[in-house]
């Protein structure tokens, strides 16, 4: 088996996390949550009040960060944040964050180093588009606005939010108008990606289609 690099991509809510994690794992592949390290740098750049707009405060605090992305779990400089990091708080903060350029430059390139090897699920917004345009496998799992509030009012890991469908709807549409029309890198999806509509789908069913692609490429025989 070569050892692939899958992208997986779309907004949030579309079932990137699940759907990637149980990839990896049937596959004996590596996860990794791209956007937990924006995440990481909004969470600390406001527990350090630096101004989430400040571009050079925030690339130098990201520079001087050390964030490992690994069993599910999210460290920054050894302070475990996986738990902290999933607040509406954080949801605006990792948005604004991921606005900048410079902050970008630097997440993309320590997440290009994680995938240099393959053998790597890795999601996010730009995985396809700009982190691994050269990616073997590359999905965009989308689902209609109603179904992916729901999902998210209803994971028990995003804490201290309102749990009304309709205010996480709002906030998750504010949030995909600022992935989808900032400058840089904005959400969208590859022109050679595999679009996937997980709306109304049983997560099991969507993780079989992709894994179905996963073999469909061409890409599973060895050598
Ligand atoms: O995927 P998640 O919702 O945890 O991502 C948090 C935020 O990080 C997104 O709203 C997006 O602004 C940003 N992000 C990004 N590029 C990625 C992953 C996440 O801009 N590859």
């Amino acid at each position: 088996m070569r050892k692939l690099i899958i992208a997986i991509d779309g907004p949030s809510g579309a079932g990137k996390g699940t759907v990637a994690r149980a990839v990896a794992s049937e596959l004996g592949y590596r996860h990794v949550d791209s956007g937990a390290m924006y995440r990481a740098i909004g969470w600390k750049a406001l527990r350090e009040g630096v101004a989430l707009d400040d571009e050079a405060a925030v690339a130098a605090l990201a520079d001087a960060s050390l964030i490992v992305v690994s069993n599910a779990r999210v460290l920054i400089d050894s302070v475990d944040v996986t738990r902290e990091i999933r607040t509406p708080e954080i949801d605006r903060a990792a948005a604004a964050v991921a606005r900048l350029p410079r902050v970008r430059a630097i997440l993309v390139a320590v997440q290009r180093d994680l995938g240099a090897g393959g053998e790597i699920v890795m999601e996010g917004r730009d995985i396809g588009t700009v982190v691994f345009p050269q990616a073997d496998v590359k999905i965009y799992l989308d689902a209609a606005p109603e179904e992916r509030a729901r999902r998210r009012a209803q994971d028990p890991s995003h804490s201290g939010g309102p749990a009304a469908v309709s205010e996480v709807k709002t906030l998750l549409t504010e949030r995909d108008r600022s992935d989808t029309t900032r400058a840089v890198s904005p959400l969208y999806a590859a022109a050679d990606a595999i679009v996937v509509d997980t709306t109304r789908k049983p997560v099991q069913d969507v993780v079989k289609e992709v894994l179905e692609i996963v073999k469909g490429s061409g890409l599973g025989a060895r050598g």
